[in-house]
């Protein structure tokens, strides 16, 4: 009898889809934060012939130089900048992610991230809480207006579009900065303008959100030149990937009063925080929780583990949509 596949998912995920999964081989489930540990997959992952893993587990050419058996590496996550893909292919170890699912729950939350930011929600919220509510004031928590201001979206991917959809509701007008610019039609569908470049984009808008994905050429983008073209009442948000900011420029533009201020849902160092962003003013600071609703969490695991049942029962690449192409 054949023996049945071998499954590292990294950590608890919906059950729905830990069902999927089960009936595709063995699944061996990690604690919370387990693999987030230096060296800890490395030890374990020689006997998996798949692994779902959580995008703040390294997937490093050093875990998959001792994954002699590994398939395929899903990622519970759209952005797979944890994953060194050039070590995985070349290692015949097929990669993927989960695009679409998780689009509409980002951009609701960044619109969120956006308005509790630029209204003070949080800080309002803890004042009332620690008895400082006296009464209506009119001076108090001031902010910003969002109807007639311009929207910068770095970025202009399914999510971006999503953002860029949404916040003409607010009457903000959208510019955008993606490496690739959109069709003709589809600019004029969405009515965004295109500029050619993020420093034009950054003296134009109120507000600035970054929509890219993680790489070298992304990583530190968002750096104090960026920051210091923004107008100073501008608002940077930022849910993609923390590292596209330089995270002690920015802490320092907020103390400085270079821009206005900052909502922020991913940071450089996760799960650390930069100590002088905890104290920076009108900063928003959240988990990285964009894509946290039950719907789409188990949309995201039912995504990773179609693709590890469909490559591990020998399902052509072709036939599956989320892996990750050269
Ligand atoms: C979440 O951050 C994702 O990339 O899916």
């Amino acid at each position: 009898m054949k023996t049945p596949s071998r499954i590292l998912v990294t950590e608890p995920i919906p059950e729905k889809v830990l069902g999927v999964l089960k009936q595709t081989g063995d699944v061996s489930i990690g604690e919370k934060g387990q693999f987030q540990e230096k060296g800890a997959l490395e030890q374990v992952i020689e006997s998996y012939d798949a692994l779902l893993t959580m995008l703040s587990v390294p997937v490093s050419t050093s875990v998959i130089q001792r994954a002699k058996k590994l398939k395929i590496i899903a990622n519970f996550a759209v952005g797979y900048n944890n994953i060194d893909v050039d070590s995985a292919r070349a290692a015949g170890i097929k990669v993927a992610n989960t695009p679409d699912v998780l689009t509409e729950a980002c951009a609701d939350f960044t619109i969120g991230l956006l308005i509790a930011t630029t209204r003070s929600f949080i800080q309002a919220e803890s004042a009332l809480r620690n008895g400082a509510f006296k009464g209506w004031e009119p001076l108090g928590f001031l902010g910003m207006d969002l109807n007639g201001k311009k929207l910068g979206i770095f970025g202009m991917g399914r999510i971006g579009k999503a953002v860029a959809k949404r916040a003409q509701v607010f009457g903000l007008s959208v510019l955008y900065h993606n490496r690739s610019r959109l069709a003709p039609e589809e600019e004029k569908a969405l009515n965004v303008e295109y500029v050619d470049n993020l420093e034009t984009l950054a003296s134009r808008s109120d507000i600035l959100s970054i929509h890219c994905p993680l790489t070298p050429e992304t990583t530190h983008r968002v750096n104090a030149e960026i920051l210091s073209l923004l107008p100073s009442h501008a608002c940077l948000i930022n849910t993609s990937r923390g590292p596209i900011v330089d995270e002690e420029a920015l802490a320092n533009a907020l103390h400085q009063g270079i821009i206005g201020s900052a909502g922020l849902d991913v940071y450089e160092l996760e799960p650390h925080i930069h100590p002088k962003l905890l104290t920076a003013p009108n900063c928003t600071l959240l988990p990285h929780i964009a894509s946290a609703t039950h719907e789409t969490r188990e949309a995201i695991g039912m995504l990773a583990a179609n693709a590890i049942r469909q490559v591990l029962s020998g399902v052509p690449d072709h036939r599956i949509p989320n892996l990750i192409r050269p």
